[in-house]
């Protein structure tokens, strides 16, 4: 423990929440160098929706290496990333009726909204951006900009500029249509609100606290993208690749963003890749204008591919994804009912649910006890009230009822303690 301590930086954040040492993982299940194991809510931050170490990509991995496939291919022509266009075209945008372009960039979620962010900018000839409160977009500047969370935004050492938020839904409360007022801002020459080149917008917002934006809300969102000629930047980074149960999570909502950004849970095994979806004619970038060492990151290539040939060739995943969320949103519901709904309430969508707790720092006390239990779980939100089920999407019925029944001795143990030293 004493080199990380002594020597890696103190920027690390995971690892304070669950300060062990891993060695070994497989699909939901997490070991430790002592041979621990832990349940893992978690699943990278949703970069592992299809489990730790999948049987089926690791195959397909191992059989490249040996190979000697092309590990590093910049921007080059290759037979991965021919394999792995061809099926997300099969699989993804054909059945959908996505017609997109698709730019690789730099592996991360932040490198692929910076790309979305200027090519927007580029093409409106307007730098404003509209994003939402407790949206969360990435921590290099220009995505930073458009994320709410103060803590983020003050490490940017920047002013940070050519952003305008404006409130999510339900923001306001219940009853509120907020995009009322982001319209009246944008008709009213005298607002103070330039027009912006694009609104950037999670469907369901995972860091912000597992706000779930309604299909009407986000339909409204497009029209008045459309009547205020703004394009609309859908952010799915963590809330794609399956997660809500539909492949993209705007899809619910039957509406087609301009530009999409995808990263995280794409490559299926964990290892960085990233893209951005735009509409044919948004591709006016000139040559290398938008450049990147690491866009060809082709062992990402194959675990992608293979991902998509194994769970997305037809609709029994999405099925399954949706059969789980309603176990898991079943057993959050149960464990608000017994702790009382004024205090605690179920959030989010599909797999990507959670509970609020109205006493924020009761959230990090929970999720400590289920770590001790052997629950990794973390919290989110501004006040990191809401605690946070991201498992990956082939947690099996049991091992999800199981993760569900260490939360809820969690709670018993954390409340039960609070309610007894109160009394
Ligand atoms: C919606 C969303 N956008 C962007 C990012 C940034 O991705 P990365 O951490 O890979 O830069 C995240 C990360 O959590 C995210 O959830």
């Amino acid at each position: 423990m004493e080199v990380f301590k002594t020597t890696e930086s103190q920027v690390r954040v995971y690892s304070r929440a669950f300060p062990v040492i891993f060695n070994r993982a497989k699909n939901a299940h997490l070991y430790t160098e002592d041979g621990k194991e832990y349940l893992d809510f978690l699943a990278g931050a949703g970069s592992l929706n299809y489990g730790h170490n999948n049987e089926v990509f690791k195959k397909a991995l191992l059989t490249y290496i040996e190979s000697d496939g092309i590990s590093q291919g910049l921007d080059l022509f290759t037979t991965a990333k021919h394999d792995f266009i061809e099926a997300y075209k099969t699989h993804i945008l054909d059945p959908r009726g996505l017609d997109y372009k698709i730019q690789f960039t730099g592996p991360t979620g932040t490198n692929c909204v910076e790309a979305a962010l200027k090519l927007a900018r580029k093409v409106k000839g307007r730098d404003g951006i509209i994003s939402f409160t407790n949206g969360f977009h990435g921590v290099s500047l220009g995505a930073v900009a458009a994320t709410g969370n103060k803590h983020h935004r003050g490490g940017a050492g920047v002013a940070l500029g050519s952003v305008t938020f404006m409130p999510y839904d339900g923001y306001l409360g219940d009853g509120v249509n907020s995009l009322e007022l982001m319209d009246k801002m944008l008709s009213d020459n005298s607002s103070g609100v330039d027009l912006p080149a694009a609104v950037i917008v999670e469907a369901v917002q995972g860091e912000g606290g597992l706000n779930a934006a309604s299909a009407e809300w986000l339909k409204n969102l497009q029209a008045l993208c459309a009547k205020h000629d703004m394009l609309l930047i859908v952010d799915d980074i963590q809330a794609g690749n399956g997660r809500t149960g539909e492949f993209f999570s705007f899809e619910y909502a039957g509406i087609k963003p301009d530009i999409v950004t995808v990263s995280k849970s794409l490559s299926g095994y964990g290892l960085p890749m990233a893209l951005v979806l735009f509409k044919p004619e948004l591709d006016i970038w000139g040559p290398g204008e938008h450049n990147g060492t690491f866009r060809g990151n082709n062992m990402a290539f194959i675990t992608a591919a293979a991902a998509l040939k194994t769970y997305w060739k037809d609709a029994a995943f999405e099925q399954e994804i949706k059969a789980k969320s309603r176990v898991l949103g079943d057993a959050l519901q149960a464990i608000c009912d017994r702790y009382g709904a004024d205090d605690f309430y179920v959030k989010g969508r599909g797999l990507m649910r959670g509970i609020s707790c109205r006493k924020a720092e009761l959230a990090g006390d929970i999720a400590r006890v289920a770590f001790d239990k052997g629950l990794i779980i973390e919290t989110s939100g501004p006040e990191e009230e809401v605690i946070k089920c991201l498992m990956p999407l082939t947690t099996s019925e049991d091992d999800l009822r199981k993760g569900a029944g260490l939360l809820a001795e969690a709670f018993e143990e954390v409340l039960h303690g609070r309610l007894s030293k109160a009394s």
